[in-house]
């Protein structure tokens, strides 16, 4: 049987971790998982439930809720990448939205949506063969990953991608608020107390703002390959 790895990728927002991580499962015929999506997803049930607005915050309902929260992934073959599913409703276009980035970092931050959520994660990836990105991946979700990536971008870079992404969807955006919430984002990302971003000892750092997807792509295939022939 062929030998299968973990790949874990970590880093700020909107630095092209989704990218690099479905070309990954891709090429190797692994699962990816974007955890991004499933906080998105509880902080979306949290908004239609009147938990949390821009004004305010029922932390105890939510965590009162979360076991009526169902999470999944389902593969669409024509877009080539999974969907995310939220009691069984396919979200994938709401939870890219800016009302859903304004208020996520907040959602993040609560230990119960966390453990909820690790806990998934670890079960998805329990027989290997999975690229999952996110902020804890390396750190907290799968610790002992064979490789693991985390990729870093100017603030300015990092906003014009999510600007461009946001426009092509023909969302009406405005800059200035994009990188304020990217920035804000990653301070409370980074300072929350539990799991806060961090890169692991062990990770392997890529800043692309320079980079070219293929140069990208080739340089961390040859980082997968080390791993699979150790
Ligand atoms: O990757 P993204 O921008 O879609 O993630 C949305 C938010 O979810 C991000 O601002 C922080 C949070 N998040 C997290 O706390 N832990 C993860 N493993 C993934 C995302």
């Amino acid at each position: 049987m062929t030998k299968k790895i973990t790949i874990a990728i970590d880093g700020f927002s909107s630095t092209g971790k989704s990218t690099i991580a479905k070309q990954l499962a891709q090429k190797l015929g692994y699962i990816y998982v974007d955890t991004g999506a499933m906080y998105r997803a509880v902080t979306l049930y949290a908004m239609q439930q009147n938990y949390i607005s821009d004004t305010h915050f029922n932390v105890e309902d939510l965590i009162n809720d979360l076991n009526n929260i169902s999470l999944s992934f389902t593969f669409n073959e024509s877009l080539g990448f999974a969907e995310m599913y939220l009691n069984d409703v396919n979200v994938e276009k709401q939870i890219r939205t800016i009302e859903v980035s304004r208020l996520v970092s907040k959602v993040a931050e609560i230990s119960e949506v966390r453990r909820k959520l690790v806990s998934e994660q670890q079960e998805m990836g329990k027989n290997k063969g999975i690229v999952m990105d996110g902020r804890d991946i390396g750190t907290v979700v799968f610790p002992d990953a064979e490789l693991k990536l985390f990729m870093t971008a100017s603030a300015d870079k990092r906003a014009t991608r999510r600007y461009k992404e946001l426009l092509d969807r023909g969302d009406k955006v405005n800059f200035e608020e994009i990188l304020h919430n990217v920035q804000e984002r990653d301070r409370i990302d980074s300072t929350r107390e539990d799991s806060p971003l961090l890169e692991a000892e062990d990770a392997i750092e890529f800043d692309n703002s320079d980079m070219g997807l293929k140069e990208q792509f080739d340089r961390i295939m040859s980082l997968v390959n080390t791993r699979l022939e150790a």
